[in-house]
């Protein structure tokens, strides 16, 4: 079965973890794909055969400059994002704002010039994070970027409702990704850190790549039609108990 048959779809952050993932399970469905992120070596290395796109999402410009050029989208999975540590005492500006670029406003952006390209009946999945919803320490700037790209998701909702555009936040608790492995590697003890992780939810371990991945492409795709405005934890049950 190849239900993305025939759609054209973007995905941002293709280049690792979550990003790569969608974007490979997506083609295997049939979809035509559109690969962004900063490194172009990392997206080929995702899926040869895609279109790929280096750009930064940040860029106002940049992504004004790839919307003149790009056709019609059936959908997209704004899957690029970034994360610094700190309280907010102890979060720079300087960081706070990069932390603001890399998660939300990148996707604003994808969204404020990509709209009008999204076909009627499109589908548009953000990530957002489950410490968007409930806070934790110490990673206070990435919580409030990602409590943003929830509401972004519930205001889009409404403005591309009048197309039949839905548009949904997956809101993962942590995962097996190069993101989480990087902060892992730089813990002081990186066994007891990732046991530590793996006590946050219910199931008691870390989330896997795929099974975000399987969320993300049930809301792209047409069994999820009547779903709009929708943030669905998906943490091993973290948000139900915590
Ligand atoms: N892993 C988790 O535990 C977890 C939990 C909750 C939410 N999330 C969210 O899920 C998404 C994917 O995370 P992941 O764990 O798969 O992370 P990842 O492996 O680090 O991938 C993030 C991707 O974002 C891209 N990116 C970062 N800044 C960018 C920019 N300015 N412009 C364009 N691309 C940029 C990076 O590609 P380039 O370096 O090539 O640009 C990278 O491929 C993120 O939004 C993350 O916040 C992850």
């Amino acid at each position: 079965m190849k239900p993305f048959l025939g759609r054209r779809i973007l995905v941002t952050g293709a280049g690792s973890g979550i990003g790569r993932t969608c974007a490979r399970r997506l083609a295997d469905l049939g979809a035509e794909l559109i690969l962004a992120g900063r490194r172009v070596d990392a997206l080929r290395e995702t899926l040869p055969q895609a279109v790929h796109l280096p750009l930064d999402h940040t860029d106002d410009h940049a992504v004004a400059k790839f919307a003149a050029e790009c056709p019609a989208l059936d959908g997209m999975v704004l899957g690029a994002g970034a994360l610094v540590t700190g309280s907010v005492e102890r979060t720079s500006a300087a960081c706070f704002d990069r932390m603001i670029a890399a998660n939300l406003r990148g996707p604003w952006l994808l969204c404020h010039h990509l709209g009008p390209l999204l076909k009627d009946g499109g589908s548009v999945v953000l990530l957002g994070s489950n410490v968007g919803i409930r806070a934790i320490p110490d990673t206070a700037a990435y919580s409030v970027a990602k409590a943003g790209v929830h509401m972004l998701a519930q205001v889009l909702t409404l403005e591309w409702a009048p197309r039949a555009i839905r548009c949904n936040a997956v809101a993962p608790g942590p995962v097996h990704t190069p993101m989480v492995d990087e902060r892992l590697r730089s813990a002081a003890d990186p066994a007891a850190a990732l046991e530590a992780l793996s006590r946050v939810n219910p199931l008691r371990r870390l989330g896997r790549e795929e099974e975000v991945a399987a969320l993300v492409i049930h809301l792209l795709g047409d069994e999820s039609r009547w779903t709009t405005g929708t943030v669905i934890p998906i943490d091993g049950g973290a948000n139900a108990v915590y």
